[in-house]
């Protein structure tokens, strides 16, 4: 590592905290290559302590993960910046079921960049899992079966299904940021990876069902896949602080924002990296 800098692994199979980095755009070409190379190694890399950070600062860290920004195809954009979609408690941005990031449109990003702003003192963790080792722990039949799977993938998933919890109030708020327009694409339920070449699953709460199956089956077979991913011994959990941020590599993960903190306030802001169309395990 360059001078200063350590990698901790937070958990056994996905995350670590780096230590030692201020955050920057214009880091020197080595330590973007270490973070790069960490970030591709353990899908999620945290960094506490990046008060210096503002929303846009936040967007200019793109540039190490990727091109360029993506702004969210339908929630509305943070006033005052071009990419940063805010997640208020207050107001609905309560992300706790488990997903990849906006898969419901053909390139989806490859990074997203949280940074915590207000957090609850207690709670409101989140929590990232590994969907390369989720694939690697299948059984070689079950592998090969999934590995020609195709999914659809929309906006418009069944929120009420996947949230029993929620309330009309939550469902009409979340349709009114997350739904105006409708996006539905198809992806492969297995993709390799553009960077490292692992096969992952490619799944998450917008897979609205799997091509070429019955209803009922299609869920159950989503259903025991996705118990691979979220299985404790395949996830990291991040106890936040004010400034830090927390990187993951969107290609290679999925996530789950813990909602225990009742009304405490919470608010999060993350920025989206470019992504691309994601192929499948025969090309
Ligand atoms: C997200 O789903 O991108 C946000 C996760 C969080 O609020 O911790």
């Amino acid at each position: 590592p360059p001078a200063g800098v350590s990698v901790h692994p937070v958990a056994g199979r996905i995350g670590a905290e780096i230590r030692g980095i201020r955050l920057a755009p214009d880091l020197p070409e080595a330590t973007r290559a270490f973070i790069r190379a960490a970030w591709l190694k353990y899908k999620v890399v945290f960094f506490r302590g990046q008060d210096h950070l503002d929303d846009a600062r936040q967007e200019a860290l793109v540039t190490l993960f990727g091109d360029q920004a993506v702004p969210h195809p339908t929630a509305r954009i943070k006033d005052g910046t071009a990419y940063v979609l805010e997640l208020d408690s207050r107001h609905g941005g309560r992300a706790n079921s488990w997903h990849t990031d906006v898969t419901f449109v053909d390139a989806y990003p490859q990074a997203s960049i949280l940074r915590g702003v207000v957090i609850p003192e207690a709670g409101g963790d989140t929590v990232w899992a590994n969907t390369h080792t989720a694939y690697t722990d299948l059984s070689p039949e079950l592998r090969e079966l999934v590995d020609r799977l195709w999914a659809v993938h929309s906006n418009e998933y069944d929120y009420a299904a996947r949230k029993p919890e929620a309330d009309a109030e939550s469902l009409r708020r979340y349709h009114e940021v997350f739904t105006s327009t409708v996006y539905e694409t198809e992806h492969p339920v297995v993709h390799v990876h553009p960077e490292t070449g692992e096969r992952h699953l490619l799944l998450g709460h917008f897979v609205k069902r799997l091509v070429g199956l019955p209803t009922s089956d299609g869920q159950h077979l989503f259903n025991l896949l996705q118990s691979h991913v979220t299985r404790l011994e395949n996830t990291v959990r991040w106890r936040w602080q004010p400034g830090d941020v927390a990187v993951w590599d969107n290609r290679a993960t999925q996530h789950y924002a813990v909602d225990d903190y009742g009304q405490a306030h919470r608010v999060v802001r993350r920025v989206t990296v470019d992504g691309s169309v994601p192929v499948a395990t025969d090309g």
